[in-house]
């Protein structure tokens, strides 16, 4: 849990949701004039939407959550989205919000949900949004309840169809945020900050921000913008002073300084600076937002692709989908960490977010020294798209990282005049938040033509096709070109011998897709061609969903460099051999299954060195001079004991890699990633657990059922790595997968004590580990609330002399004897100041399963009182004057009742009488 930027103001809304995975309407039950009539208004929507809706019956759940992660493998689920159903859910969140936030603005920040999501506050709908990627606010402040009156988030999502052709979850699977800002405040993403270099050693800082007022009186405001190197020093402030922002007004206010000899941002040393933007007016500060900032250049040139600080650098990235094994899309931010660091950890620079926008990864990644390619997730130009895409790149542009954005992937009229005209328009709407970057598509088709999309954007990316490279550079020799999509090679973790009966493939980096070229293939073609940018290699990690090129029972890919659980495949090895500086050799083989002993097996060695000898039990066996791509072969006799290989520069040995025979498996050990996390939300704890020999040698074969128990924590997900296993996604149990298997643990909330585990299996030495928890409580949580307010009270249009008759009966088609009427602490201005008048309210109300047993709270209800339910008298008060009266109802009460108060201003003291404020059911 990480909130990307901080501001005042900021709470997290991760906690304390309903969640049901059913769909109901938001239309009235009945069709009566009543109904419809009441429904027609605002804030009156029905269904989950309505704020006296019963969901005693949901689940309570934690963000990020993914709904499909609990669900079974089913053959007749969609192979894309890993045979797993989706369908449409909802969410509830009730909230309190403080008397002193009435003048702020108060706004919902969701960073991510799948897929459509229909947004309710408080019975109105407030948001239609219709990707799964994007992310985006909603400004409540107009439909916000403050004090004793709790507001209802309630949120239909609709996962029911696809967006992308992967897994895509289902849910609220990244975070949500409030945020309580000052009446005038900065805007959503309203603060840009542009790097722009002078000279040697000098640059422009641009810094543009979006005031907005709220509400509707006039401010006149100050800015300062105060500017952090790394190290925390202060190296400039800049002041904006009577700033005049009208009620209501939206404006951009810019200003720049001027930055000496700035630290660089680049791939080693990711320097990053922090710009704190503050406003103040009335005498004091009202709101701030604290961004990142790298200084640094990039330039993408058609003969020599890509220059970072002057630099020339070949782009070896990686293109990924967000999920991981276990949980899902719903990916914590040190989850996510993990991933990118696993990518570095082979000498990777680049990441492309395929198919879709992903904060997370823009804010891992600066840190992280990580040049990302954002990518768009739908080809339009229709004004809602443009509109997106201009949302991704404000939120993208802050980001040193972003170095590219790309506004499609494999569009069939990438080609036409369609495609030109419409890459051509997102082009722009990139342009007209961030000029900065180069924008390009991906291709797998069309870029040679004239009249399409590649003549209109900056650059062009072809998906697969190497061979097509020379052609494209010959005909658009000025056209800047990367591999945008490389490889699609299949592996699996741990295997050696491919069996496509049983829908496996070796790791030997020996099979690809009819449309991808081998590992060793793709970065030949890339390496060898200096006009050729870089190569983004499909992909970093295995996914659900798409097991090409199997279906049933393959759940998750084939292609990834990684296994799901993050578990190297060998095809890492070759990335280290191509990208890495350091001298390194590795064997690729079966050699420490002891089922080999006595077969010829072939040995692969993966190096960037001269030369290489490889050695059985010390004994010399080939020696060779490998291809720098295809690298070198052999076919060595296993026997038990020690396989050894040499690497070797100008004859010195530089490298060596050795495997030992394993013997029976003994044991099961745990690696944490991290042996110290944090709570309070944050961190989820990383367990990778191996299964080996008395001697620590990871036993090949082993599968055994490995069981955790967990104190202090819950185990949220599980993996092996196995892309045919329909094993549960969420269980305390996994079986390991080639003697591997992880385990994806969320620490109780704020925890003091450790997490504590145990892993076991029948017949194998268990382990035990300890995971510190540190505590730390950055963003404060929004508590949620269980209290149900009563609604839909009206009141009768006219006071009466006499006590009047509780019973009264109005026709369905009669809107107007009874008034709806507002709690605002005070007494209807009807009423006010009339002595010796009787008044009468009413209600209808559905009392679900959860009301039964509770109370019925008029939180502020003044004068005397007579309440009757259907017409009977349940309680009066003719003694006092006011506050509050609560009234238990019956273990067994529940439906549809009508509600009647009778209130009586025959007090002269008091001369105030009415029910001022919310009427609620609170617990006993
Ligand atoms: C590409 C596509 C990717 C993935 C890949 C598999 O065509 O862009 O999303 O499907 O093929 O090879």
């Amino acid at each position: 849990m990480k909130h990307y930027g901080q501001q005042a103001g900021l709470f997290c809304l991760n906690r304390g949701w309903k969640f049901i995975e059913k769909d109901f309407s938001v239309l009235p039950a009945t069709r009566n004039h009543d109904d419809i009539y009441g429904f027609a208004k605002g804030g009156a929507c029905k269904g989950p939407a309505d704020t006296s809706f019963d969901d005693s019956e949901w689940e309570v759940v934690e963000l990020p959550h993914d709904w499909v992660t609990k669900k079974e493998f089913v053959e007749t689920g969609s192979p894309n989205q890993g045979y797993k159903e989706r369908g449409v859910g909802w969410y509830r969140l009730r909230i309190g919000l403080e008397e002193e936030d009435r003048e702020k603005q108060i706004l919902l920040e969701f960073e991510g949900m799948s897929a459509d999501a229909e947004i309710y506050v408080n019975g109105t709908i407030l948001k239609r949004n219709y990707s799964g990627y994007n992310s985006f606010c909603v400004d409540m402040t107009d439909m916000a309840n403050f004090g004793v009156v709790p507001n209802t988030i309630a949120i239909r999502v609709n996962a029911s169809a696809w967006e992308g052709w992967w897994y895509e979850g289902a849910g609220i699977y990244r975070n949500v945020w409030l945020l309580k800002k000052s009446a005038v405040h900065i805007g959503y993403r309203g603060v840009y900050i542009k790097p722009e270099k002078q000279k040697e050693n000098q640059w422009k800082l641009g810094l543009h921000v979006e005031l907005e007022n709220s509400f509707e009186w006039p401010k006149e405001v100050e800015i300062q913008h105060t500017i952090m190197a790394p190290d925390g020093t202060v190296v400039a402030e800049v002041k904006q002073e009577k700033i005049e922002v009208k009620g209501f007004e939206h404006k951009t206010v810019s200003t720049e300084t001027m930055i000496d000899n700035p630290l660089l941002w680049d791939i080693e040393n990711p320097n990053l600076y922090e710009v704190k933007t503050e406003i103040f007016y009335d005498g004091e500060r009202k709101d701030f937002q604290k961004h990142s900032t790298g200084f640094r250049t990039i330039e993408l040139r058609a003969e020599d692709g890509f220059w970072l600080n002057g630099k020339n650098i070949k782009l070896k990235g990686f293109c990924n989908h967000q999920d991981h094994a276990g949980v899902g899309v719903a990916v914590s931010y040190n989850l996510q960490q993990f991933r990118v660091k696993k990518l570095k950890e082979l000498g990777a620079n680049a990441y492309r977010c395929a198919h879709n926008p992903d904060p997370a990864i823009l804010e891992i990644c600066d840190r992280e020294g990580m040049l990302v390619m954002e990518e768009n997730r739908t080809f339009s130009s229709s004004k809602d798209t443009l509109e997106e895409m201009k949302g991704i790149v404000k939120n993208a542009r802050n980001h040193p990282c972003v170095v590219l954005y790309s506004v499609f992937n494999e569009e069939p009229l990438q080609g036409t005049r369609k495609g030109h005209q419409m890459a051509g328009q997102l082009q722009a709407a990139v342009k007209e938040v961030d000029d900065q970057r180069p924008v390009l598509g991906a291709f797998n088709g069309g870029y040679m033509e004239e009249e399409g999309a590649a003549t209109i954007l900056d650059a062009v990316g072809i998906n697969y096709n190497p061979k097509r490279y020379d052609d494209f550079h010959e005909k658009y020799p000025n056209i800047p070109l990367m591999g945008s999509e490389t490889a699609s090679a299949f592996m699996v973790r741990g295997e050696y011998q491919t069996d496509h009966s049983s829908n496996v493939i070796d790791d030997y980096d020996s099979e690809c897709a009819l449309w991808g070229t081998t590992v060793r293939d793709t970065w030949r073609y890339v390496n060898e061609r200096p006009f050729v940018a870089g190569s983004f290699v499909w992909t970093g990690f295995d996914y659900r969903g798409e097991p090409t090129p199997f279906e049933w029972p393959s759940v998750g890919t084939f292609f990834g460099t990684y296994d799901s659980c993050g578990f190297e495949k060998e095809a890492c090895y070759l990335y280290k051999a191509f990208w890495k500086e350091e001298k390194m050799v590795h064997l690729v083989s079966p050699w420490t299954d002891e089922k080999m002993i006595g077969q010829k097996i072939p040995v692969m060695i993966t190096t960037n060195c001269e030369e290489v000898r490889v050695y059985v039990n010390e004994k010399l066996l080939e020696e060779g001079r490998p291809d720098p791509y295809d690298q070198i072969m052999f076919k060595i006799p296993c026997e038990r004991g020690i396989l050894k290989v040499e690497g070797l520069q100008n004859g010195q040995v530089v490298a060596i890699d050795q495997q030992k025979t394993a013997s029976q498996k003994a044991k099961i050990v745990i690696e944490p990633v991290e042996t110290s996390i944090k709570t309070g939300g944050h961190d989820v704890a990383i367990l990778n657990v191996k299964v080996i020999d008395k001697e620590g040698i990871v036993v090949p074969t082993a599968d055994d059922l490995l069981q955790i128990k967990v104190e202090n924590g819950v185990v949220i997900g599980t993996g092996n790595g196995n892309p045919n296993s329909h094993e549960p996604d969420v269980a305390p149990y996994r079986k390991a997968f080639h003697g591997l298997a992880q385990f994806i643990i969320k620490p109780e909330q704020d925890s003091e004590k450790p997490l504590s585990i145990k892993v076991f299996a029948e017949g194998l030495e268990e382990a035990e580990v300890q995971i510190k928890l540190k505590k730390v409580e950055e963003i404060p949580y929004v508590k949620a609330i269980q209290e149900r307010i009563v609604e839909g009270w009206k009141l009768y249009y006219e006071l009466f002399d006499k006590m009047p008759d509780a019973k009264m009966k109005t026709d369905r088609n009669d809107m107007n004897s009874f008034e709806p009427v507002t709690f605002t602490g005070q007494p209807q201005p009807e009423l006010s100041g009339k002595l010796n008048q009787y008044a009468m309210y009413r209600t209808q109300y559905d009392f679900g399963q959860e009301e039964q047993g509770r109370n019925l709270y008029f939180t502020d209800i003044k004068g005397h009182v007579w309440i009757y339910m259907d017409g009977e008298e349940v309680m009066n008060r003719t003694d006092g004057f006011g506050g509050e009266i609560i009234l238990p109802l019956q273990e067994t009460f529940s439906g549809k009742h009508e509600i009647t108060v009778i209130v009586y201003n025959g007090n002269r003291e008091y001369p105030e009488a009415g029910i001022c404020n919310q009427v609620l059911l609170t617990k006993k």
